[in-house]
């Protein structure tokens, strides 16, 4: 059997690391998409062509699976899987949840010969890797890539966990996001949520911040859904002085945000976030897109759109 899983990225629009302490968070798919094809061969060998992503994290998923399976004598026989990707690793656009996701679902759909998903399932095994990577994940990028839409997400314990596709489209009138790369963190998210913790700990006020996020996060959502855009650029802009005060965006992500204020947008930092040099994606409102290109090329950075709200996982039977 011969297998393509095409798995989305992500970016959280608020909610950040606040949702790793049970507030709730907003996300969006992307159509930025990382492939894994799988195919069966007769030569009794296991080949991983894993291309830009880690190969431990892919072996991690491998071992997930073969683990939960009952019968795992379909992969004696020997096969191929090739991942290829557009979503930039490492950047809080959910490169390692979508490797994760997207090799369960392969090899799911491999063993059972079937390329009808249980995307549930996936996604609580995909949460499983992110916990070996990462320590303490909130799941939700693994969710986001697993279900696709507009996540609303909140995970009250490790084992109950909410989510809400929100049935509305961004409006056509707020298509002014746009995403620049301030470039890959030194930082895995891993060590972001640790430093996190800990200055939630020295922080006398560490309630009223996380409760200041969700404020900011239930913002957006509304601004989003009765098309207020004064009210969601305002709550991107404090967002992003709440991810400073949290102690996760550096220097040169910072004067880049303050750069593109100084011009009419607004700015925040997308994920994890990094505080010793680059911060990964910057999630940029601004009616020019000349000038969100101008600031992007002055430092040397990528810029980009992309569509918000594309769907989840999808798998194709290339036999067929
Ligand atoms: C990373 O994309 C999002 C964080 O909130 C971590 C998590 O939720 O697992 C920083």
């Amino acid at each position: 059997m011969n297998i393509k899983v095409s798995v989305p990225g992500k970016i959280i629009l608020s909610g950040e690391h606040a949702v790793v302490y049970g507030k709730p968070a907003l996300a969006v798919a992307v159509d930025k998409y990382l492939t894994v094809v799988i195919k069966s061969c007769r030569n009794k060998k296991e080949l991983i062509n894993a291309g830009k992503e880690d190969p431990v994290l892919v072996k991690e998923a491998i071992k997930i699976v073969k683990e939960t399976l009952e019968d795992n004598k379909v992969f004696d026989n020997g096969w191929e899987l090739t991942i290829t990707s557009k979503i930039p690793v490492g950047v809080g656009m959910g490169s390692s949840a979508a490797v994760s996701v997207g090799v369960i679902t392969a090899l799911m759909a491999l063993a059972s010969g079937d390329s009808r998903i249980n995307d549930k399932k996936i996604n609580d095994l995909a949460y499983k890797v992110e916990k070996k990577q990462h320590g303490n994940p909130s799941g939700i990028d693994n969710s986001t890539v697993t279900f696709g839409g507009v996540i609303w997400y909140r995970k009250e314990f490790d084992f109950l966990k909410t989510l809400w596709r929100l049935p509305f489209k961004i409006a056509a009138s707020l298509d002014n996001f746009h995403l620049v790369n301030t470039g890959k963190p030194v930082e895995t998210t891993g060590e972001m949520v640790s430093l996190v913790s800990a200055k939630l700990k020295r922080l006398n006020d560490s309630q009223n911040l996380l409760d200041k996020i969700e404020q900011e996060t239930k913002k957006i959502t509304v601004g989003l859904r009765e098309v207020k855009e004064d009210l969601l650029k305002k709550a991107i802009k404090d967002n992003q002085r709440l991810l400073e005060k949290l102690g996760v965006v550096g220097i040169f992500a910072k004067t880049i945000v303050r750069e593109i204020e100084q011009s009419g947008g607004v700015a925040k930092i997308s994920g994890a976030g990094g505080i010793k040099d680059k911060s990964g994606i910057l999630l940029v409102y601004h009616h020019d897109q000349e000038v969100i290109k101008k600031i992007a090329r002055k430092y040397k950075l990528d810029d980009f759109k992309t569509r918000f709200g594309v769907e989840g996982i999808r798998v194709e039977n290339l036999d067929l």
